[in-house]
């Protein structure tokens, strides 16, 4: 079999690392170029033969030069998206971490998608899920999607007992180990919201078909509901290993080191309704994504410049929607037509959201 060379985008962080184990387990798969925001990626790219690195900045040329078969773009943000672009446009299998881009750019991503022909693989688990439980299925068999969140640390509590949470509180997530970014928007919902567009997109499913349910342990990652009142779930440890590998050796379904879940030691799943007045983000999320146009990219944007002024001890966690509200509501959310017009609807969006948040 033809070794798969594999553009690693976010090198450095959480699924960057994870995924860097993935492929040294495998032959079959080869690092060819590492991407990163500003960390330095020289000794990874001399301890993995790597010829093709870049640090920040247009990552166009970098792709261009080491042509990848897979780009798996685990970058963080809306820093994300010309790379998912350039993935799509030209038709190279593209491993989908960088939820955001997805969020911010579906629209273009999916018409991008539809010229170049070629696949694109969820990583993140829930999608990873979904894509496992729908393939091969007439989509008029589906009734639904149903999105599992484990809830993040502060479930239970009232919208009260979160008005003075630390930046610490939040990052302590119950059952996933992520970056800073995703574990804020774990806790605050956000995520789910984000994932919530991110399936819209991905699997061209309607917002009033798409279910989200509070699920504790995360052990089943996601369900499809079919018309004949089948559901078909996906279970397993919280492991980004797997939908990592999964997407990288597609359609092979490579072993990994992940156990298999202990059925007999006791399995207890639980499922309730989110809360929707703690954790307003969720319903903001939908109400972006019905709305269409350019509403999930300011979503996405104030919600970065949020969460980034959380994480620097400038805004309080209940702050994190107040500002995503705000600047939902100053916009129109005109459709951008290209990258051009959508990086101006992210950079308004940024200066809105920035206006809600005190200066250090
Ligand atoms: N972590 C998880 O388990 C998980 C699960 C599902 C989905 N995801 C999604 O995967 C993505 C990455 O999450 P993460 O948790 O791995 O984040 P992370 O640990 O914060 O890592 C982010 C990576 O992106 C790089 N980066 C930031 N800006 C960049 C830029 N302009 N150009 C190139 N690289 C840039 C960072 O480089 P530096 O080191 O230089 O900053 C770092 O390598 C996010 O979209 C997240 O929502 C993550």
């Amino acid at each position: 079999m033809a070794v798969k060379r594999i553009a690693l985008l976010g090198a450095t962080g959480s699924i960057g690392r994870q995924a860097i184990e993935v492929v040294e387990r495998n032959p079959e798969l080869e690092l060819c170029a590492l991407a990163s925001g500003s960390s330095d990626v020289t000794e990874l790219a001399r301890a993995h033969g790597v010829a093709h690195t870049q640090v920040g900045g247009d990552l166009t040329d970098l792709l261009e030069t080491a042509r990848p078969d897979v780009v798996l773009n685990a970058i963080v943000g809306f820093a994300g998206v010309g790379a998912t672009l350039w993935a799509l446009e030209r038709g190279v299998t593209l491993a989908l971490a960088n939820k955001e881009s997805l969020v911010a750019a579906g629209e273009l991503a999916l018409a991008a998608k539809e010229r170049g022909g070629g696949l694109l693989l969820p990583v993140d688990s829930e999608h990873s899920a979904l894509h496992q439980c729908l393939e091969g299925r007439e989509p008029a068999s589906v009734h639904s999607l149903v999105l599992t969140a484990s809830g993040g640390p502060f479930r239970g509590r009232s919208r009260d007992e979160l008005e003075g949470v630390t930046v610490d509180d939040a990052l302590a997530h119950p059952t996933w180990n992520m970056g800073p970014k995703i574990t804020v928007d774990s806790a605050t919902l956000a995520n789910k919201g984000l994932e919530l567009i991110e399936a819209h997109f991905l699997f061209g499913v309607p917002y009033d078909r798409i279910e989200i349910v509070i699920h504790p342990t995360s052990t089943v990652h996601s369900l499809v509901r079919f018309r004949d009142g089948a559901a078909l779930a996906h279970l397993g440890y919280p492991e980004m290993t797997v939908p990592i590998s999964y997407a990288l050796t597609y359609p092979e379904r490579a072993a990994t080191d992940v156990p298999q879940l202990d059925l007999a030691g006791g399995l207890t799943l639980e499922f309730a309704a989110p809360d929707l007045e703690t954790f307003p983000l969720l319903a903001l999320a939908r109400r972006a994504g019905e709305a269409g146009g350019t509403y999930p990219a300011v979503l996405n944007a104030a919600n970065e410049v949020a969460v980034a002024a959380f994480l620097d001890g400038r805004l309080p966690f209940l702050g994190i929607a107040e500002v995503v509200e705000s600047a939902l509501e100053a916009v129109d959310g005109a459709p951008a037509q290209d990258l051009a017009a959508l990086i101006e609807a992210d950079a308004e969006a940024r200066r809105l959201a920035g206006r809600g948040v005190p200066v250090a």
